[in-house]
C-alpha cells in the first residue's frame, strides 16, 4: 500500500523512534566486540548504522565486481532495473539464507513485475565465495539473483559506500564466521539510492 511504502522508504531520512530498534536488529549478526573493530581503523558497525539511519551521508555509488559467471560487472550494467541489494556470505548459517529467501518470495509475489527488479547478493567473504560457489548459492534461491564477489578491496569499498559493516573472525578454522550488518538496499532504475529495509523484513515488506 502506498502509505506504508512511503513511510518505510522514508526510513533513511526519518529514523526517529525506529533508530534504537533498527540498531538492535541490525547488530544481531554482529558478535565482534566493538573496541576490536575500532582498532582496525575502519568505521565501527555502530558508526555505519548510525550514518545509514541518519541519512546524512550519500549511500551507494559505483562498484566494480565480478558476477557469479565470472564476468566483470559494474553498477552501470544494471541501469534500468530496480536493484535490491543484500550483502552477506554463502557460509552464513542462518541470517543470509533467511534474507535471500524473503527477497525470493517477494519476487515471486510480484509476478511479471519482478522482471523490472534485479536482486544482487554481494559477498563479504571473497576468500571462500568464488563465482562458482556463488552461482550454486544464488540459484538455489531465485533464478533472477546475481551473486557478486571480487577483490577484497573492491568489496570493502562497495560495502562502505552502502554503510555495510563486515569483519571476518580471525581464526584458523576454515569455518570462520563473518560478522556483517544485514540491511536490504533499494536502488532506482537511474542508479540512485532509494532507501533501505531493516534486517528481517518480510517478503510482503520487500515487494510493496
Ligand atoms: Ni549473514
Amino acid at each position: 500500500m502506498a502509505s506504508s511504502k512511503a513511510s518505510r522508504r522514508a526510513g533513511a531520512r526519518r529514523p526517529r523512534g525506529r533508530g534504537g530498534f533498527l540498531l538492535g536488529v541490525a547488530l544481531t549478526c554482529i558478535f565482534l566486540p566493538l573496541p576490536l573493530a575500532a582498532q582496525t581503523g575502519e568505521p565501527s558497525p555502530t558508526e555505519l548504522i548510525e550514518s545509514l539511519l541518519a541519512g546524512r551521508d550519500p549511500v551507494g555509488g559505483p562498484f566494480q565486481l565480478v558476477d557469479h559467471a565470472g564476468r566483470q560487472r559494474s553498477d552501470a550494467d544494471y541501469r534500468g532495473k530496480l536493484l535490491v541489494i543484500y550483502f552477506g556470505y554463502t557460509f552464513c548459517p542462518d541470517v543470509c539464507p533467511t534474507e535471500l529467501q524473503s527477497i525470493s518470495l517477494a519476487l515471486d509475489a510480484l509476478g511479471p513485475a519482478a522482471a523490472a527488479v534485479q536482486p544482487l547478493f554481494i559477498s563479504v567473504d571473497p576468500e571462500r565465495d568464488t563465482p562458482a560457489r556463488l552461482a550454486d548459492f544464488v540459484s538455489s534461491f531465485h533464478p533472477q539473483f546475481v551473486g557478486l564477489t571480487g577483490e577484497l578491496a573492491a568489496i570493502r569499498k562497495t560495502a562502505l559506500a552502502y554503510k555495510t559493516f563486515f569483519a571476518r573472525h580471525r581464526t584458523a578454522s576454515p569455518n570462520y564466521p563473518v560478522d556483517h550488518t544485514g540491511f536490504v538496499y533499494l536502488v532506482g532504475k537511474d542508479g540512485r539510492y532509494r532507501g533501505f529495509l531493516p534486517p528481517g523484513s518480510s517478503p510482503q515488506d520487500i515487494s510493496t
